[in-house]
């Protein structure tokens, strides 16, 4: 939780921003001083490394001599903010609520366009440049005014077309994790591009390879391999030339460790925005429902994620990956020790095993006439089963 307190804000390290002026020395886990008082924080990777070192809390200096937060960081792309308060579960709720019917439309148009793109590449015509690039910044636009809209819808999965959602919930998730990384809006928006045509190069791969229930032959496996490449090459022949968008759609495969494809390279030479559309497209193919695999729930997937850590994916980029997605991802459906049937509502970075909690059903089978959102702990009740299928119960802003 964030707390002020005498020109003194308590800050959750994962919103701490360069620019910011320590009130206190910063201890690691095991009480070694990291920084002294007074230190202002230069970059993100200073952050990282404390990350790292397991501090967990900063205490801020918020007095007229702290360093000026807002000003951009031209070396690393990302911009400084303020450390947001945390929201009422109330405030959160209705404010996302108020994104989610937007997010809804932006996520069906960008699902549309993704379709599009797909079929045009199949049928060797020119692909809507524009429409990709303006579903960048429609995505962009949603996630900056809430972000937990567009990631619940892009979370909440369902058993139809797999290939368009995935490149969209990809997109979604990366502008998020983009955003939550104070990287600069533009450079979200070339991250977004590259979530959106990430996989465009499967449109080159035989529709029986990629629609293929069960497991893949070596065979098969090499050539699906090949679709990195073939989009580049789709991305230069359909202008999408940023280096930046054709370094992620030729190394959204490679891993940490250099075990990935097509090239093999390491953490040493995978940019971070690769890594963030890397990360995103694991966990949403993890979590994706389809006809022959067996059902991994979001916090299942989260767990596994997690075990990637420096194998598949930076230790770093998993703990902020896990701090947007949450444990409980919002919309999910869940069944409480009473008995009660509930929905939920939000989270907190830094509380996530606190979830906000919204009663739908009694534990009498009744309708919950009580409109109030709490969170987890102040329910004294437990979750005992989750379901992120959300069909049954319709969309979520209409249950909030
Ligand atoms: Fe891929
Ligand atoms: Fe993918």
């Amino acid at each position: 939780m964030t707390t002020q307190k005498d020109g003194l804000l308590i800050v959750p390290i994962i919103d701490a921003t360069p620019g910011m002026k320590l009130g206190s020395p910063a201890y690691n886990r095991n009480g070694v001083k990291m920084l002294d008082a007074g230190t202002v924080i230069k970059s993100s990777s200073q952050l990282e490394r404390l990350i790292g070192q397991g501090v967990q809390r900063l205490l801020i200096d918020t007095g007229d001599n702290a360093a000026p937060q807002q000003t951009p960081n031209r070396k690393t792309g990302t911009r400084s903010e303020p450390a947001p308060i945390r929201k009422s579960p109330q405030e959160f709720v209705s404010e996302m609520k108020k994104e989610l019917v937007v997010a809804r439309e932006v996520y069906k148009s960008a699902s549309r366009v993704i379709e599009n793109v797909m079929s045009d590449v199949r049928m060797g015509k020119h692909i809507n440049n524009e429409a990709v690039k303006s579903t960048a910044r429609d995505l962009v636009k949603s996630v900056l005014r809430n972000p937990h809209a567009l990631l619940s819808i892009a979370n909440l999965k369902r058993l139809d077309d797999y290939t368009f959602r995935h490149s969209v919930n990809v997109a979604a998730i990366s502008v998020a994790l983009a955003n939550h990384l104070s990287f600069e809006p533009h450079l979200i928006e070339i991250i977004g591009i590259g979530g959106l045509m990430h996989d465009v190069g499967k449109a080159r791969i035989p529709m029986h390879i990629i629609n293929k229930a069960g497991s893949l032959t070596q065979e098969e496996f090499e050539t699906v391999q090949h679709h990195p490449d073939y989009g580049v090459d789709i991305c230069l022949s359909e202008h999408f030339d940023d280096s930046l968008i054709l370094d992620i759609v030729r190394h959204h495969h490679e891993a940490y460790n250099g075990s990935g494809y097509p090239e093999g390279i390491d953490h040493t030479q995978i940019s971070k925005f690769a890594a963030i559309v890397s990360i995103a497209d694991f966990y949403d193919a993890l979590t994706t429902v389809r006809s022959y695999k067996k059902k991994i729930t979001p916090p299942e997937a989260i767990s596994i994620v997690n075990s990637t850590s420096n194998i598949k994916f930076d230790r770093r980029l998993v703990f902020h990956f896990i701090k947007i997605i949450g444990i409980y991802p919002i919309g999910s459906v869940i069944k409480l020790a009473s008995g009660r049937t509930a929905i939920i509502a939000g989270f907190y970075a830094d509380d996530l095993l606190n979830p906000l909690i919204k009663v739908l059903i009694t534990a009498d089978h009744t309708l919950c006439r009580d409109d109030s959102t709490l969170p987890l702990k102040e329910m004294d009740d437990t979750i005992v089963e989750l379901n992120t299928d959300f069909r049954l119960m319709g969309n979520i802003e209409d249950v909030l």
